[in-house]
């Protein structure tokens, strides 16, 4: 596969090529998903739930990202991969510095962080150092405690309105990429038309530019959620190898996450 950069998915965002993204956390799937074309990888705060066994992301510390971050990188070079900064890891702007600087060298191409307005001087100091950034709003799974639990947000016209703002607020400080998840699929289509930067929806209908699933999720090996928005492309297909090229052609014509996935 040739080497995916964030050129790659401006041209694709804007061209409307829909792209399929997943998260990894090792050298052999991460292996695996390239090899079938995924063109991005996260490795995300998830793995404190479905490689450690939390019952949330908040214990997952930088230390572990590192770690992982390290993994796929050595088992898809070429991919572009994404990795999250874990909770309170960017909270003030030296910290955030000296712990993206250890994920970056282990590998990421761009880091991803969850939350609104209250980042912007984060991203601004990070952005003056030439470091990718992805946002992530709507659910941020590191602030379920304040958020009241895994629910989908933006229902009302006065939250859906403040999400377009935090959105818009993010690209003007410097991101370069957009994860909304669990949120109404309509307002997803405002917000990926807003914005000039890629867009990547999970649990956010089949707007956005792109899509992300956990990989556990997405292999159906996740028994104790029964989330709407994940389809268990395993199930109808016979291989891993396989299930991910359905994936990666579902989301590239549009037809995942049809109705019955999204809200
Ligand atoms: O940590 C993660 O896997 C994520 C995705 C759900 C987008 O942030």
């Amino acid at each position: 596969m040739e080497s995916i950069n964030i050129s790659t998915l401006q041209n694709w965002k804007n061209k409307k090529n829909k792209f399929a993204a997943i998260t990894a956390y090792d050298f052999s799937f991460a292996k695996l998903f390239s090899n079938q074309g995924i063109p991005v990888i996260l490795v995300g705060d998830s793995l404190g739930m479905t490689i450690q066994g939390h019952n949330s992301t908040i214990p997952v510390t930088v230390n572990n990202i590192e770690y992982h971050t390290k993994a796929v990188r050595k088992g898809a070079p070429n991919v572009f991969l994404i990795s999250d900064l874990p909770f309170m890891s960017y909270c003030e702007i030296n910290q955030t510095l000296k712990n993206t600087a250890k994920i970056i060298q282990s590998g990421a191409n761009m880091i991803k962080i969850e939350g609104g307005k209250n980042l912007i001087h984060i991203i601004k100091a990070l952005s003056n150092q030439s470091i990718l950034i992805c946002g992530h709003i709507g659910l941020t799974p590191q602030y379920t405690n304040y958020l009241g639990g895994y629910k989908v947000q933006g229902k009302t016209e006065k939250k859906a309105n403040e999400i377009i703002d935090e959105a818009l607020s993010l690209e003007d400080a410097g991101i370069k990429m957009l994860v909304l998840e669990c949120i109404p699929a309509k307002l997803s289509k405002i917000i990926t038309e807003k914005l000039s930067i890629p867009v990547i929806g999970i649990g956010a209908g089949n707007y956005t530019d792109g899509q992300i699933l956990v990989m556990q999720d997405l292999l159906g090996i996740t028994e104790n959620k029964k989330l709407k928005f994940v389809k268990n492309f395993l199930s109808d297909s016979g291989s891993i190898q396989n299930a991910i090229k359905m994936y990666i052609n579902e989301v590239k014509n549009g037809t995942f996450p049809n109705e019955k996935y999204s809200f």
